[in-house]
């Protein structure tokens, strides 16, 4: 019986550890896969194959890059597929978003013939109808905070923030980050999109969540091209802005595994001095 709570509390103690590290960057945003599936063991299934082990290999050089697998045999199976990190991403933490992305993609869409996935670091998407370089401002996630009011000067700072988000000096920037005050927001359209097309996507983007959402304290809308987001600080992952937060949640987290591996260890000493003592008496 001690021995399995040994084992158990290692198991714990495993998947308690790991769960911190990966959470912020890779929790789940959207996904969705096409309905036309394709045939296992087909050369269709070894092209997927062959793109998604593509863009994990890409990764781990460059946060932006796409794909095209010409199939000699037949046109239906010309696969595109691109991904794309945060802009504010380090090659190894965008590699291992992509990684994740591509897993997830691969028991999500298991089959199909296209595949999207948003995580918070990173966007992977693939298809036989060819998407690259195609301005899409479809609607995929749109989520609203509370309100917190049209009188507040917090709803200046946010439109502020919003303003400068969505602002254009000509030049080519598909990654926007900024802050006024507590609101914290960011801004990426993929880099398939040309300079004005990227800016095109942007500036719906902001548009609709300041329609849609009204004024509100957090939010966020991906269209499938492009996407914004803000919120108070510390209050979402941002990135690079709730390192605290994770630490306090790593400090919590080890304390408790602490207590249990003590329990644990606890149990297993009193269940030996009960041993001993049964001996004891059975000697005497
Ligand atoms: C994509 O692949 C499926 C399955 O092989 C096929 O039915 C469909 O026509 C293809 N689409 C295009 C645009 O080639
Ligand atoms: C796709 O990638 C190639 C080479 O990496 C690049 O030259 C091209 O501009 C990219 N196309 C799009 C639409 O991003």
């Amino acid at each position: 019986m001690s021995l399995a709570i040994i084992a158990f509390a290692s198991l714990l103690t495993i998947s308690l550890l790991s769960t911190p590290s990966t959470s912020s960057l890779e929790s789940f945003i959207f996904g969705g896969c096409s309905q036309l599936k394709y045939i296992s063991g087909s050369p269709y299934e070894s092209n997927v194959n062959s793109l998604l082990t593509s863009l994990v290999n890409s990764a781990t050089l460059t946060n932006y890059n796409n794909f095209t697998i010409q199939s000699p045999s037949s046109s239906q199976d010309t696969l595109y597929g691109l991904f794309q990190c945060r802009g504010d991403l380090s090659n190894g933490d965008c590699a291992r978003c992509v990684a994740s992305a591509v897993s997830q993609l691969g028991t999500l869409c298991i089959d199909s013939c296209g595949g999207a996935l948003q995580l918070d670091g990173c966007f992977v998407k693939y298809d036989n109808i060819s998407f690259l370089g195609v301005e899409d401002k479809t609607v995929v996630l749109k989520k609203c905070g509370p309100s917190i009011g049209y009188e507040s000067d917090s709803l200046t700072r946010r439109d502020a923030l919003l303003g400068y988000l969505g602002a254009s000096d000509g030049s080519y920037k598909p990654y926007r980050v900024g802050g006024s005050g507590d609101i914290y927001g960011v801004a990426q359209c993929v880099q398939d999109l040309s300079a004005n097309e990227c800016q095109d996507c942007l500036s719906d983007a902001i548009g609709r969540l300041k329609t849609d959402c009204g004024p509100a304290a957090s939010g966020d809308l991906f269209l499938a091209k492009c996407y914004v987001r803000f919120s108070e600080r510390g209050a979402h992952s941002h990135g690079g802005n709730d390192n605290n937060n994770d630490d306090e949640i790593e400090k919590t987290l080890a304390i408790l595994v602490g207590l249990i591996a003590g329990v644990a260890l606890l149990i297993v000493f009193l269940s030996f001095l009960r041993k001993v003592c049964e001996k004891g008496k059975g000697g005497k």
